[in-house]
């Protein structure tokens, strides 16, 4: 993963980054109009972005899919890399199916989609044959699952994989954030976006970019 190419690039598809209502390109907001989620263009911009910085062989992993919006973001014009989806589909009524139609509505073939709790899947070793370029974990904010959320990705992390996180302007996943990178000196914080309760309702609840280093 090039961490450095994310961070410069960034900043490059927004008029007024991070104060811009939306980014440069539009193509985020039919699914941001069509596909239930809890994100806005510029969360899915930047998903994107991270997706197209993955080096040969590393995947893109999203814990936490629901109706598919922000993998669908991610995906769009890198299809050529590899990306797995990870979701017990028990929240609201979010299904599997669902997310197979919306990928076809936005003509994206189907990614590797695990079925199940996260924590569960990864000791099953169901993700022991993926090289991670950047992990998105957007499941359960709770506070120890948070950190917990970080820490099982660590062994399947490619040097300088991003570890995305939303929703930090939450007081519990701040300091789950601060939490982890006060026990891991491998990871360092590259990012912070602030949400809307702190005036930037753009980038929904907040977002942490962090670098895994080797
Ligand atoms: C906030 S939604 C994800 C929103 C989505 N990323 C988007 O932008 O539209 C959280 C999802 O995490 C899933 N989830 C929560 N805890 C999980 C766990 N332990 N393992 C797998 N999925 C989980 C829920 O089923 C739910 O669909």
């Amino acid at each position: 993963m090039n961490a450095e190419r994310f961070l410069k690039q960034l900043p490059a598809l927004f008029e007024d980054f991070p104060v811009s209502e939306h980014p440069d390109d539009r193509r985020f907001a039919p699914i941001a109009e069509e596909i239930e989620n809890l994100a806005r263009e510029n969360n899915f911009a930047l998903l994107n972005l991270a997706a197209s910085c993955l080096d040969p062989g590393e995947a893109y992993v999203e814990v936490g899919v629901f109706h598919g919006a922000s993998l669908i973001a991610a995906m769009l014009g890198n299809q050529s890399n590899r990306f797995v989806g990870i979701d017990s589909f028990d929240f609201r009524d979010a299904s599997l199916e669902t997310v197979e139609q919306n990928l076809d509505r936005f003509g994206l073939s189907r990614p590797e989609l695990l079925v199940g709790d996260v924590f569960e899947l990864a000791r099953e070793g169901k993700l022991d044959d993926v090289v991670v370029g950047a992990w998105y974990y957007d499941a359960l904010h709770a506070y120890e699952a948070q950190l917990e959320g970080l820490r099982i990705a660590e062994p399947f992390l490619a040097p300088g994989a991003l570890l995305i996180v939303d929703d930090t302007d939450w007081e519990q996943v701040g300091r789950a954030m601060d939490a982890y990178l006060a026990g891991q000196p491998r990871a360092r914080r590259i990012l912070t976006i602030e949400g809307k309760e702190r005036g930037y309702p753009q980038w929904w609840e907040g977002m942490q970019v962090l670098e895994w280093r080797p």
